[in-house]
């Protein structure tokens, strides 16, 4: 036992036999702690037996085995990623949201598996619900996938998932981690020649954040998510940086198994093992790959029904918060391996397995700073700046307040942390400020009294303040070029927020039909401007003259008026001069147009500053191909136009900027439909003030749940005409 080897190599017969011990007690130790979950000696007395073996490997080099765990962190920083071709191809999921598609497939995998069950009997057995365990659930790891081959069990290389057939060897950085063991015990199954596995490399949700502390406090960027952290960390060429953070795996598939011959490798179907047995279903692959000593979840289960898996679906949905690690849905698979051979994959995915994911969620970041913008309709906009924070796939850095009354509702500071959304998938917004003990939050934030961007007083019309300075606020012409130029208007390429701002801001734009007098040596010169790029913007607001009256109608920015509205006036109407002289006679029998909105349009083109650039527009600037009039109300002809085509809203409690029917006016304007009552297939219940029963009917299904705010923010995003706030 009392290894006192001298310090010459070759290594004593003694020393060996203790080096040899000493990495068994250390990996089963470490198999206990890190796989298993229950020590059984204590962190000092590991790292003594850890110790000992260092200083035996140190005085004699020659004892080390690149598998040893003393060398996690081995070799120096490397110049590349090489890249490797995956012992079988990692596939992506099929996935979806939606109850009824998973119901799709699992009626689809039944009849596949009936079929060919027809001509092999053996698969019979396969067939889903004719037995228990048919299905295997998973969390779905919202991590980095890997591929980790083991050849002999010996750790040989760990590869991203890359294209799906090569990735990038990240083998150094995963050695780092103490999840992943570096050899395979040898359990009740003998090690296969060749294992490869698949799984997920995850940072903790506390890791990721005391890592974006300790990025902070060096004054470097922080990372918007773990995913993203994971991803940065094992691309690392530097295998210390990975070592350093704390990084998780969970297998979870047999990617290929050889048992004895490397050729004679499986990659689907049945799985046969070194000492003639077989694996013939997941539940038995996971099993042997615990065995081995590799971390597969404790959270798997096994279904039959769809509702089992609604169940399990809804279940880690609910837990998702106390997880510790991401999870962004929860992944079925088939159990049984001759019926995952027989259904096959396509290009992109298995056909035996399927993804049910989370609606995108809510982050948690901070409140850099809140500044009033002022729109082009001259309502000012409380913004709140934050550490960007990716929400479902999209970074996000910038949400709305709203107006003065809900700042003061949330109570949003600058410096505050607060969980933001993205409602109806779109736009940010701030759910709640998240309490933080001992911090000192800054003052409230107060509505400027004036114009910030053209000083006049501020009128307030209900909870918006507005600057009524229409004509001369530059911050409202900036914003009404930005809006003409928009895609949906005249689609003027270049001619975003910055732009406008520098033509208004440099006074070489005071009103929109300057616009098109514009040359490019005016712009040469200034930032962002050279002789290629002035060109270039100059021709696209030259190109533009031409173009639909739907689309200069609609880039107007008549209140209420939105492309739908607008297309249905130009049809209609036919020509601009027939919409700018209709009365609310004529107006109103366009379908979509009430009185309101008849009265809105009116009074825009009445007043006389309108007017008058109007008049400048069409009088030899403006080309417009006027439309052949045909009765409204006709389909779009590309469904470009309606965003919200196939979305059902139901409205409960009473609303501040819309009547009932205005709000029901512009969803159906975008494509939507409203109805009166909520069932799983509604898209959005929007509650206002004092709902009524239909919001919790809403909570228990789990449809997604709207405020004004949030009603508006949507609308707003899909290109809808907002009445302008009133007293
Ligand atoms: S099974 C493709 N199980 O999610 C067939 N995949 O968005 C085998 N993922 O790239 C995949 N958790 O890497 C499986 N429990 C789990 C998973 C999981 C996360 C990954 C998978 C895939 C991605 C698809």
């Amino acid at each position: 036992m009392n290894a006192t080897p001298d310090s010459t190599s070759p290594p004593s017969p003694a020393a060996e036999r203790r080096a040899a011990e000493l990495r068994r007690e250390l990996r089963h130790h470490e198999h206990l702690y890190y796989i298993e979950n229950r020590p059984e000696i204590s962190d000092q007395a590991f790292d003594a037996l850890f110790h000992e073996l260092k200083e035996l490997e140190a005085r004699h080099p020659d004892l080390i085995q690149p598998d040893s765990p003393t060398q996690r962190v081995a070799g120096g920083i490397l110049d590349h990623l090489p890249s490797h071709q995956h012992a079988s191809p990692m596939l992506s999921l099929d996935s979806s949201q939606e109850e009824a598609t998973l119901r799709r497939f699992d009626e689809r995998v039944r009849k596949a598996l009936t079929k060919a069950s027809l001509t092999k009997a053996d698969l019979a057995a396969a067939v889903p619900t004719s037995g228990a365990g048919s299905w295997v659930v998973d969390p779905k790891f919202d991590g980095i996938s890997v591929e980790l081959v083991y050849r002999d069990g010996v750790l040989e290389r760990a590869v991203t998932r890359g294209d799906g057939q090569r990735g990038e060897g990240i083998t150094e950085s995963v050695r780092t981690i103490a999840t992943v063991p570096l050899s395979l015990r040898a359990g009740q199954r003998p090690i296969p020649a060749l294992l490869a596995v698949r799984g997920e490399i995850l940072l903790t949700v506390d890791g990721f954040e005391s890592l974006n502390e300790r990025l902070l406090a060096a004054g470097k960027e922080p990372f918007a998510n773990p995913r993203n952290a994971t991803a940065g960390t094992v691309r690392q060429l530097d295998p210390s940086i990975a070592a350093e953070r704390p990084l998780e795996v969970y297998v979870y598939d047999i990617l290929a198994l050889a048992p004895e011959n490397e050729e004679d490798a499986t990659t689907d179907g049945p799985i046969p093992l070194p000492d003639g047995s077989t694996l013939a279903t997941h539940q038995e692959a996971l099993a042997a790959m615990r065995d081995w000593g590799l971390r597969v979840s404790t959270l798997t289960r096994v279904a039959t029904t769809v509702d089992e898996l609604l169940d399990f679906h809804r279940s880690i949905e609910e837990s998702r918060d106390t997880l510790g690690f991401e999870v962004d849905g929860v992944v079925i698979k088939l159990d049984d391996l001759a019926g995952r051979q027989a259904l096959g994959s396509t290009s992109h995915h298995p056909r035996w397995a399927f993804a049910m994911k989370f609606p995108p969620r809510k982050e948690i970041t901070r409140v850099e700073r809140i500044f009033a913008s002022v729109g082009r309709t001259g309502v000012v906009t409380p913004v709140a700046l934050m550490r960007p924070v990716e929400i479902g796939g999209v970074t996000v850095s910038r949400a709305t307040l709203h107006n003065r009354e809900e700042v003061a509702r949330k109570d949003v500071r600058e410096g505050d942390l607060i969980r933001v959304q993205r409602a109806g998938d779109v736009i940010p917004q701030v759910v709640e400020v998240l309490e933080e003990e001992g911090r000192e939050r800054a003052e409230p934030f107060q509505m400027p009294e004036r114009c910030p961007s053209c000083d006049t007083p501020l009128v307030e019309r209900g909870p918006f303040s507005v600057c009524p300075n229409s004509f001369e606020c530059s911050a409202q012409l900036v914003g009404r070029l930005v809006h003409f130029g928009s895609r949906k208007a005249l689609d003027i390429e270049g001619l975003g927020e910055e732009t406008a701002k520098l033509l208004v801001g440099e006074g070489l734009v005071t009103e929109l039909p300057q616009l098109f007098a514009l040359r490019a040596h005016d712009l040469i010169g200034y930032e962002g401007f050279g002789a290629i790029s002035a060109g270039k913007l100059v021709e696209a607001i030259e190109s533009t003259r031409r173009t639909s009256l739907e689309r200069f109608l609609f880039g107007l920015g008549i209140p209420e008026v939105g492309v739908t509205v607008a297309r249905d006036l130009a049809r209609h109407f036919g020509t601009f001069r027939g919409v700018q002289g209709a009365d609310d006679e004529a107006l109103q029998s366009v379908s979509g147009v009430g009185p309101r909105m008849s009265e809105a349009i009116r009074s825009f083109f009445a007043q006389p500053q309108t007017a008058e650039v109007l008049e400048r527009l069409m009088d030899g600037i403006m080309e417009l191909q006027e439309s052949t009039p045909r009765p409204s109300g006709e389909a779009a002809e590309d469904g470009q136009e309606a965003p919200l085509e196939g979305k059902t809203f139901v409205f409960t409690g009473g609303l501040e900027r819309f009547t009932r029917d205005s709000a029901k006016a512009l969803v159906e304007g975008l494509g939507g439909r409203v109805t009166g009552s909520v069932s799983r297939k509604t898209s959005y219940v929007v509650a206002g003030d004092s709902p009524g029963s239909k919001l919790a009917k809403a909570e228990k299904l789990g449809v997604e749940v709207l405020d004004e705010a949030a009603l508006i923010a949507l609308l707003e995003a899909q290109g809808a005409q907002l009445p302008p706030p009133e007293n």
